[in-house]
This record gives C-alpha cells, structure tokens and sequence, in this order.
C-alpha cells in the first residue's frame, strides 16, 4: 500500500511540476564571428551567403526533349528567343523591320532560364491568369506579344504562326515540371528594398557613366555586331530601345532587373550595384527618350495601377513625379491599405 503511494506520488510530481524554463537568451541569434573571430555586419552577411543553399528553380535538360514529339518545334521557339532579330529585325528573315532589333532573350536572359533573370518558369504554371495592366484574363499568347509590341517595340504574332506556337512550346516545356499555380524559388525577378529617398536620376548618371556605358554607350544606342544583325550590347533608350508601355518601363522591374543581373555576368548571389545604385540608374535610363505607344486602354481600373506605375490618374492621392521616382514606400502601404478596405466592404 505504502509503495503505491509513493509511486503515485512520484508520478504526480513528475506531471505537475513545471520543466525548467528554456534559457532566453539562447533563444537569440547568436551573430557570426568572421575568420579573425570578430562580430561584424559583414561577416554575418558572408557567413549567411555561403549558406544559401536554396533549392532554386532549373531549367529541364534539353537532351530530355530527345523522346518529346514537340521536339522541333521547341527548339525552333527556343531559337527564336535567342536569336530574335535574326527573325525578324531590320533585315529579319522572316519580316524585316518588325520589332526594333532586340532579342527576347536580351531581356529574359539565358534564354529564359536564369534564376533571377527574368526567367520563363513560372509562366506554363500560372497562366492563363488576370492581369490588372489589361484588366482580363490573358493567355501566353497574349503575353508574348505583350512583349513584341511594347519591349521589341514591333508587331505581335498570329497565333497560329508557326513561330507563335514555337515559342510557346518552349516556355511551356520549361515550366512543364512546375507546379500548376505555383511559382518556383528564382522565378522573374528578385525583389530588394525601397529607399528612404527618391530615386535620383543625377547620381543615376554618375553609375550609368561607371558601371554601363563602356558596353551600352554613353548615347545609350547600344552595339550592333559586326555584320550589323544583331545587338552586342542591347539599346538602353532611344528609337530602338523598348516603349513607354513596356514592362522595364517600371522602374522597379528595370532595377530588379539590373541589381541582379549587370553589368552583364552578374548574377543574384553577387550582386555588383548597390541598392541605391541600381534605383538612381534605372530612375537615369528610364525616363530618356524612347518611343511611345498608345496605351490609354491600359490599366482600366485605376486602383490596380501599381506604385511605379508613371502615368496618372491614380487612385492613391499621390502625383506621377512620385509615382516615376519615390518615395515608393508610402505609395505601396496606401495602396495595401485600399485593397484591404475594399476586401472588408465585399
Ligand atoms: C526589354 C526587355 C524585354 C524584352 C526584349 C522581352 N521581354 Fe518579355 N518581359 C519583360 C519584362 C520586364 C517582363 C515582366 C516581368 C515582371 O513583371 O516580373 C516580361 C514578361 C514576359 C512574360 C511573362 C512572364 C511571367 O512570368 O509572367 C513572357 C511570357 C514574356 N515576357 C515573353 C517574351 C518574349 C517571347 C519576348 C521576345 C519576343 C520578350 N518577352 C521580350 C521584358 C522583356
Ligand atoms: C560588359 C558589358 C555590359 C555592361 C557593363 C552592362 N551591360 Fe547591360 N547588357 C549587356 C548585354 C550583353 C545585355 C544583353 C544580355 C544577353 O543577351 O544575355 C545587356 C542587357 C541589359 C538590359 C536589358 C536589355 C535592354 O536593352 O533593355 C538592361 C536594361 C541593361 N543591360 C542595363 C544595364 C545597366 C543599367 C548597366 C550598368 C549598371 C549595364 N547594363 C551594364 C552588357 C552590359
């Protein structure tokens, strides 16, 4: 009897009595000593670089296509967004003077299969899909030739085209392992943090004359190869550069795009422009002179115009030079704001 009560009792202590709290002050980010074993912001930052170890999205092996019945097809729309303008540029074998001379792949680099480059894998998996520039629901074909009429400046392609449907077959074969909705680690383009300030397109010129002008020129034109076919180094403003509608037009997209992939060979894990770099340059090139289309059916509800978004009406109360420059912060959180507002009054 008296041994049962103990071990009851033995058992009742055990349950009751609370565990000893866990040490707070292990609960805090120890920081990283760097070789020489000092603390500093740099080398926690190296110590959290050398342990990316992101799965990122690749590209599916192209000896893969051996077996696909697409599989000449898909080549060929690989082709065609590696060498655009041998199709249909100035002297493009298809049409000549179609689209001002770029290349798609100019843009989404590696033809589309970068990470952080502007890459194509998460299009197969989230199109068709609403799009607030159109305000309806487009498909790829709609998308491509979003970018022929306003990045390559030209005229969009039948959707029956041959070369349509290349292209197609291609963005799609990369994305063909992806997810249906989802959006794989590395797709598009890699977000960074607002300034404080406006972007400043004075300091912008200062990084432009450093860090872009030996390869795109100081007249921003650009470089045509020797036979004269093709872009050695692509336009960044001017008559052959993209449009005023064009998605780099948003000078988030534009230093999104630069930060992690210029000067060229420059990828997101070592970025060569600071952050206020890559905005002072992209408010310097974007807003040159370069060719304009008509774009008034864009945008049609007014409150999905997003912050960098240069052309008024807004809905958000504040003007374009702000929109065009930052700050954007303020921008963003009154947007967010609305949105949510809007969400409860549904
Ligand atoms: C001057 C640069 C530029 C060129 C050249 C260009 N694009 Fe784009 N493209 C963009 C930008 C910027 C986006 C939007 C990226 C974003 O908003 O994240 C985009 C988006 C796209 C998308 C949608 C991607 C997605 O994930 O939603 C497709 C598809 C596309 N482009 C195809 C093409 C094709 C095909 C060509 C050549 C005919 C081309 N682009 C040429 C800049 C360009
Ligand atoms: C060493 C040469 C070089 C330097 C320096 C360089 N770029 Fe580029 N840039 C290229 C090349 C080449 C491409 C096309 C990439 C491709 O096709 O793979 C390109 C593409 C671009 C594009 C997209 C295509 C277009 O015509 O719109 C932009 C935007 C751009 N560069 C901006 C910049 C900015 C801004 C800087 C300076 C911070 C810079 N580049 C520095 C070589 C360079």
């Amino acid at each position: 009897m008296l041994v049962l009560l103990v071990v009851v009792l033995v058992v009742i202590l055990l349950i009751y009595v609370p565990a000893p709290k866990e040490d707070v002050d292990s609960k805090i980010e120890s920081p990283v000593p760097d070789k020489n074993g000092n603390f500093t912001e740099v080398a926690k930052k190296a110590a959290l670089a050398e342990k990316d170890t992101n799965n990122y999205w690749s590209a599916p092996d192209i000896t893969s296509l051996d077996h696909d019945k697409n599989k000449d097809l898909i080549l060929y729309g690989k082709d065609l967004i590696v060498h655009t303008s041998d199709y249909f540029g100035e002297n493009g074998k298809l049409f000549k003077n179609n689209t001002n001379g770029i290349n798609c792949q100019n843009c989404h680099l590696e033809a589309g299969t970068k990470v952080f480059g502007n890459n194509y894998s998460a299009v197969a998996s989230t199109y068709p899909k609403y799009r607030a520039r159109s305000g309806s629901i487009e498909s790829i074909y709609k998308r491509v030739n979003d970018c022929f009429e306003r990045s390559l400046n030209g005229r969009g392609l039948d959707t029956n085209s041959k070369e349509m449907q290349g292209i197609v077959a291609y963005i799609k074969w990369l994305g063909k392992d992806v997810k249906k909705g989802d959006k794989p680690l590395g797709s598009g383009l890699k977000e960074f943090a607002f300034l404080e300030r406006a972007a400043d397109p004075e300091k912008g010129k200062s990084v432009y004359s450093e860090k872009c002008q030996s390869c795109h020129q100081a007249n921003g034109a650009g470089l045509l190869n020797a036979e004269k076919t093709a872009y050695t180094y692509p336009p960044l403003w001017g008559k052959n550069s993209y449009n005023d509608g064009a998605g780099l037009y948003r000078i988030a997209s534009f230093a999104k795009y630069v930060k992690y992939n210029m000067p060229q060979g420059t990828n997101h894990s070592s970025p060569q422009l600071s952050d206020e770099e890559a905005w002072d340059v992209a408010a310097f090139v974007n807003y040159q002179t370069r060719p304009h289309i008509n774009i008034k059916s864009d945008w049609p509800k007014i409150e999905e115009k997003p912050f960098d978004y240069p052309f008024g009406p807004y809905a958000d109360g504040f003007d374009e030079n702000q929109h065009k420059y930052g700050p954007f912060k303020p921008i963003k959180e009154k947007l967010e704001a609305m949105k949510k507002v809007k969400k409860t009054k549904v």
